[in-house]
């Protein structure tokens, strides 16, 4: 799970590189964003999104799956709160895909719908930020999130 600022994703992998292989699965819940003082910004890097630079720099046969990008951390360790939120899970191995949808629909709440290939990742990690920024603009939001229907 790859968790960590998209600055450091590409020195991470290579720097992990020779642990990973075929049953590994690597999961990208980053994204690129830059602030100032109106809010978050999307900012892709050159790959188009975070999940693809991922597979970029994964050695071939590791399988990639984005997830998690939506999902506010400070709302999942709330432990007292309930909710019921998606998060959109996008890949192009279906067993990977679906291997990190199980694990994440173990966290009550939550529900995995398939966004489709990496090709999809920059539509899903725009979203965050505007989540974000919905948040900050909001008195009645404290971590937003979305339940498609
Ligand atoms: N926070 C959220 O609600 C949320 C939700 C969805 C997605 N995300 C995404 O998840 C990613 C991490 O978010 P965060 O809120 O946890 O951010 P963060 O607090 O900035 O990230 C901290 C993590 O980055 C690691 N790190 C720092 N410098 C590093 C380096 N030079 N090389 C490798 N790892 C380094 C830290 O490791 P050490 O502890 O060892 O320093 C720590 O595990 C972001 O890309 C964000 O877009 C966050």
């Amino acid at each position: 799970m790859l968790a960590i600022p998209p600055f450091y994703i590409k020195g991470t992998i290579e720097s992990i590189a020779e642990e990973l292989d075929a049953e590994t699965v690597l999961v990208s819940p980053a994204v690129g964003m830059q602030g100032d003082a109106d809010g978050l910004h999307y900012r892709p890097p050159p790959t188009g999104s975070v999940a693809e630079l991922v597979a970029e720099t994964a050695p071939d046969d590791v399988p990639v799956v984005g997830a998690c990008t939506n999902l506010s951390a400070e709302r999942l360790a709330d432990l007292d709160v309930t909710f019921e939120m998606d998060t959109l899970v996008f890949g192009d191995s279906a067993d990977a895909k679906r291997t990190v949808g199980d694990m994440v629909e173990r966290l009550e709440g939550i529900t995995a719908l398939d966004a489709g290939p990496l090709a999809n990742a920059t539509e899903v990690e725009s979203l965050t930020p505007l989540l974000i920024n919905l948040a900050r603009y909001n008195d009645d939001i404290d971590h937003a999130g979305v339940k498609f229907v």
